[in-house]
């Protein structure tokens, strides 16, 4: 009988991929395509970081199965960085590298989600979240944030959404899609919300944390008694110009660390041990290639958004960050 599990049945394909896989064969038969359908730089990876993994390679060292949460040295950087840029004090035990944030997230809800649980996620969203709640078997509950507030949903409108079954509220700031950034105060009236209620964690996507216009960047596991709550999830895809590298890591309390941990131990053991090591030079190498990939993607920003105001009937927030 060919009849997949109902696990499988009840998500989609990744709208994203399929969009691309149709991009690349209209461009297979000649036909000039510009896809905007997956959030992938145009740039190359820098050249500092090739050279790493080139080295990683000759060294002969990298061969052999990586630990599952990471190399320690790489697992230290990212602590590193974020005790450092963003205020929050996680140290390598709270770190887990990945096969991509995607698979980041999924390693969390995996972790933390039963059937009967419910996940907030804010709309307009990465079209994998509620795929990935899905997965995980339990209920995404989308709420929408509106134009007139930039796409944001606000601390009011979590409130209401909230439910004894709520398990985990996600959101990426910058977002993908709208390219929205949640202010400190925003985040703040957020984390106020979610600290009423002891069960409720919250994924906080921040991967699009290096390509941001405004200069103002949060991160809610920063706020007092949030660290607890917080699953924090990066990568190296977006800032970095390495999508197809695949990494991601998740930052977060130790006992979710470590379940993350047990899951990847037994789905992928470990990420790539090149790629880790490519990651290594982005996240302690110079920023200047990510800052000027950014300057671009600002004039481009400009130009898009004048482009579509001129459309008759078509509104458009100004995006702070993203692609
Ligand atoms: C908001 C957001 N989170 C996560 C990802 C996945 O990142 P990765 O390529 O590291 O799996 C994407 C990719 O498009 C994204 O837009």
């Amino acid at each position: 009988m060919n009849k997949l599990s109902n696990r499988i049945e009840a998500i989609q394909e990744s709208a994203t991929l399929a969009m691309a896989a149709k991009a690349r064969e209209f461009k297979s038969r000649g036909i000039d395509v510009i896809s905007l359908s997956l959030g992938e730089p145009d740039f190359k990876t820098p050249t500092h970081i090739c050279e790493a993994a080139k080295k990683a390679i000759d060294d002969g060292k990298y061969f052999a199965y990586p630990p599952v949460a990471g190399y320690q040295d790489l697992r230290e950087a990212l602590a590193a960085k974020y005790q450092k840029e963003n205020g929050v004090p996680y140290k390598a035990e709270n770190i887990v590298v990945s096969n991509g944030a995607k698979q980041s997230i999924a390693n969390a809800m995996l972790a933390l989600l039963n059937p009967d649980d419910e996940v907030i996620v804010f709309s307009p969203f990465w079209v994998s979240y509620d795929a990935l709640v899905r997965l995980a078997e339990a209920t995404p509950v989308l709420v929408n944030g509106g134009l007139e507030n930039d796409f944001k949903v606000t601390a009011q409108q979590l409130e209401k959404a909230i439910t004894k079954k709520t398990r985990i509220v996600i959101f990426s700031s910058p977002c993908n899609p709208t390219g929205s950034v949640f202010s400190k105060a925003e985040l703040q009236a957020i984390a106020h919300e979610i600290l009423k209620h002891e069960s409720i964690l919250v994924i906080a996507d921040e991967i699009y944390e290096h390509i941001i216009f405004t200069g103002e960047r949060v991160s809610i596991a920063s706020f007092p008694g949030m660290f607890e709550r917080t699953i924090t999830v990066n990568g190296f895809a977006k800032g970095f110009a390495m999508t197809g590298w695949r990494v991601g890591y998740v930052a977060a309390p130790k006992w979710i660390a470590d379940g993350c941990n047990k899951i990847q131990g037994q789905l992928t053991s470990a990420n790539c041990s090149i790629a880790q090591r490519a990651a290594l030079a982005a996240i302690t190498g110079a920023i200047e290639p990510t800052n000027k990939m950014v300057d671009e993607y600002r004039k481009r920003r400009q130009i898009v958004y004048d482009l579509l105001k001129e459309i008759p009937g078509v509104k458009a927030n100004f995006p702070q960050g993203a692609f």
